[in-house]
């Protein structure tokens, strides 16, 4: 059994449907899939999608990205009625959401899906940092019109780790993985030395008056898996891949992106496939 990790498969684009497609429905069945989050907004899509990956994979695990709780039509009141709905879809086709410990080899792994979302800036545990040049991310970034809560009140981080909390056990586990769609320290935005690679940064950034980081996750995440005993975490969202070791803990990320962005070189690793991250 071997554990492969992706995220961001975005299969609005055909360019992407083709990728999944071209994964061997045979070399996978005896192992397991993290998906971590932005399938699609299409809700038809997205379970065509999720079965024929489940196919693939003797387990998938997920969890939802912001773009998979957008509203573009009627068919949910809101963001968190979608969320339901895409949970309950995944119980009834054997797609794992919860908690599961897995045994190869005499080795108990606790894989631990973790539902998430981000804090904004002028909230205590955001992730962001300053920009020279920022401008507000609300008229930027799509999640302002696409998604909506129940209240204004809500607060989806933490809704979200309490759902994470009441479905956690600990077992025997002698190792836990956990992954989240979003980002769970600022230092998971930087390039793997630790340093902001301002060179790297200025070639993808396409559009210099957006901060990523005012929307990029929570510090309450890494809070969170670290009480879970995670040694090893998965995320996406960034369309960024790193793989680098902070304070005992291993954060893998691994986004098949946009096309636009592997022809640009930003999504770096995802030629070679899916990423393998155990044993
Ligand atoms: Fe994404
Ligand atoms: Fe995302």
């Amino acid at each position: 059994m071997r554990i492969w990790i992706l995220s961001d498969i975005h299969v609005d684009f055909i360019e992407n449907r083709k990728w999944l497609d071209q994964l061997s429905d045979f070399e996978y069945q005896d192992d397991l899939l993290i998906l971590a989050g932005d399938v699609t907004h299409n809700l038809d899509l997205f379970k065509s999608t999720l079965i024929s990956l489940r196919k693939k994979f003797k387990m998938l695990f997920f969890v939802p990205g912001n773009h998979d709780l957008w509203l573009r039509d009627d068919l949910f009141s809101d963001s968190l009625e979608k969320f339901h709905h895409i949970q309950q879809f995944c119980k009834s086709n054997d797609i794992k959401t919860s908690p599961e410990l897995v045994s190869n080899n005499l080795v108990n792994i606790l894989i631990v899906p973790l539902f998430t979302w981000y804090h904004l800036p002028h909230q205590t545990d955001s992730l962001y940092l300053t920009k020279p040049g920022e401008g507000s991310y609300e008229e930027m970034w799509n999640d302002s019109y696409f998604v909506k809560w129940p209240s204004e009140s809500f607060k989806p981080v933490e809704y979200f780790l309490n759902l994470n909390k009441q479905q956690f056990r600990s077992g025997n586990a002698d190792l836990v993985i956990t992954f989240s769609h979003f980002l769970a320290r600022q230092e998971n935005m930087f390039s793997n030395d630790g340093r902001l690679d301002r060179e790297k940064m200025k070639k993808f950034d396409r559009n210099p008056k957006f901060n990523f980081s005012m929307i990029a996750g929570s510090k309450l995440i890494d809070e969170q898996l670290r009480i879970m005993g995670s040694k090893i975490h998965v995320y996406g969202h960034q369309h960024i891949n790193h793989d680098r070791i902070i304070n005992g803990v291993r954060y893998v990320a691994h986004c098949l992106g946009y096309p636009a962005e592997r022809l640009r070189g930003m999504i770096e690793g995802i030629e070679q496939g899916l990423k393998q991250i155990w044993p």
